[in-house]
């Protein structure tokens, strides 16, 4: 089968198209290369030897969209294409909205006019308010706190209205806790621009020098170490549970959300220590103030996704820690030459 992947070139498009061609699929890709390179894709063309048709079109563009489904066969799709900093949709929420709500309805459009009714979207865990109780499972009341997570949070209830009003449709909603990692190769990996929002690439920034310091943002939250508590997962983990989303999208239909987490918590300290320790090196690191929004505690309840989806997280805190740095070190300035 023909997997349509959007985002395709980006950090978890780009190892999901592996592991999906490591199965046996076909994918075809489409990215605006907004925040991406078209080498992921090469590498990953490499890497498998198999070809992946990349277009070079943003997904909102309708027409360039329905070209695509009419040359290829495809089977379903996996919408990844989004922006996603919480901090750039606070201060830019107009394009939050127009890119990653235009982008979902132009693809469900395009999707239901050529008869292709089964998809996959990459949603956050952020969609969950800040008042549950942890673990987070996905009956958990929902709200967000930026427009990034707003646009989540809509983006589900269109994918949900559409797949409603057509008993043919099938959609998986994958709500992803904290992608981190790199494929073991060291070939493909996160490569964000500028400075980076997020804990990994920061601490392996800091690690490789281009980075003074990596700053603690927080030492009196109630944990076990004063520092904020995530649920990271290695983004090869995730990679396959796009593929167990869709096997289940090929035997259901109707709308079901699943989490795509490890269950398990590690702090901003564990995550420094794990990666002296396992990378053989010192972090400098220092004690900041808290950041405005964070909470203290989020971590995933992965049961729906092990009985459903039989998918679970199987990589370590270790693994993640050791790919993350592997990939730093052989592409510090990212995919540019
Ligand atoms: P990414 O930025 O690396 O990948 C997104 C890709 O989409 C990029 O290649 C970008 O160029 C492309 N894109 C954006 N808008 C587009 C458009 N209109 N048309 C075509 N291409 C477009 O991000 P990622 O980390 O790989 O995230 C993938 C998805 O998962 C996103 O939807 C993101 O919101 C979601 N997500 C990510 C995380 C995380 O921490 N990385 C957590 C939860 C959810
Ligand atoms: N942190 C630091 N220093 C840094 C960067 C991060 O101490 O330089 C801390 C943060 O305060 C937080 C933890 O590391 O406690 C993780 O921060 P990230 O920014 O990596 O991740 P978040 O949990 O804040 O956010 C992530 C995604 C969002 C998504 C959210 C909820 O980046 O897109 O999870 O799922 F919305």
């Amino acid at each position: 089968m023909k997997v349509l992947v959007t985002g395709g070139a980006g950090y978890i498009g780009s190892h999901t198209c592996l592991a999906l061609l490591e199965l046996g699929y076909d994918v075809v890709a489409v990215d605006n290369f907004c925040n991406s390179s078209p080498e992921s894709l090469k590498r990953v063309e490499e890497l498998t030897g198999k070809k992946v048709p990349l277009y070079g079109i943003d997904v909102r563009d309708e027409a360039a969209l329905d070209r695509v489904f009419k040359e290829h066969e495809i089977g379903c799709a996996i919408h990844f294409a989004g922006l996603k900093a919480v901090g750039e949709s606070v201060e830019k929420p107009l394009s939050y909205y127009e890119n990653n709500l235009l982008s979902t309805m132009t693809l469900l459009k395009v999707m239901g006019k050529n008869g292709v009714k089964k998809i996959v979207f990459s949603s956050s865990a952020t969609v969950y308010s800040t008042e549950n109780v942890m673990p987070l499972n996905e009956t958990g009341r929902m709200g967000c706190t930026n427009p990034y997570g707003w646009t989540k949070f809509m983006c589900e209830e269109i994918i949900r209205d559409y797949a409603k009003a057509d008993p043919e449709w099938s959609a998986v909603l994958l709500r992803y806790f904290n992608p981190v990692g790199a494929h073991p190769s060291g070939r493909i990996g996160e490569a964000p621009n500028g400075i980076p929002n997020n804990l990994m690439p920061f601490i392996t920034q800091t690690a490789c020098g281009v980075r003074k310091e990596l700053v603690v943002f927080g030492d009196d939250y109630p944990t076990h170490d004063g520092t904020c508590v995530r649920d990271y997962i290695h983004v090869m983990d995730l990679a396959e549970g796009h593929a167990a989303a869709i096997d289940y999208l090929m035997a259901h239909t109707g709308t079901e959300v699943f989490n795509l987490g490890t269950g398990v918590g590690y702090s901003v300290l564990d995550m420094v220590k794990a990666f002296e320790e396992v990378n053989g090196l010192q972090l400098p690191h220092r004690i900041g103030p808290r950041r405005p929004g964070d909470i203290a505690v989020c971590y995933a309840d992965p049961t729906k996704s092990r009985a459903l989806l039989h998918w679970t997280a199987k990589r370590t805190l270790k693994d993640m820690c050791a790919d993350a740095w592997h990939w730093q070190q052989l592409n510090p300035r990212g995919y540019e030459a």
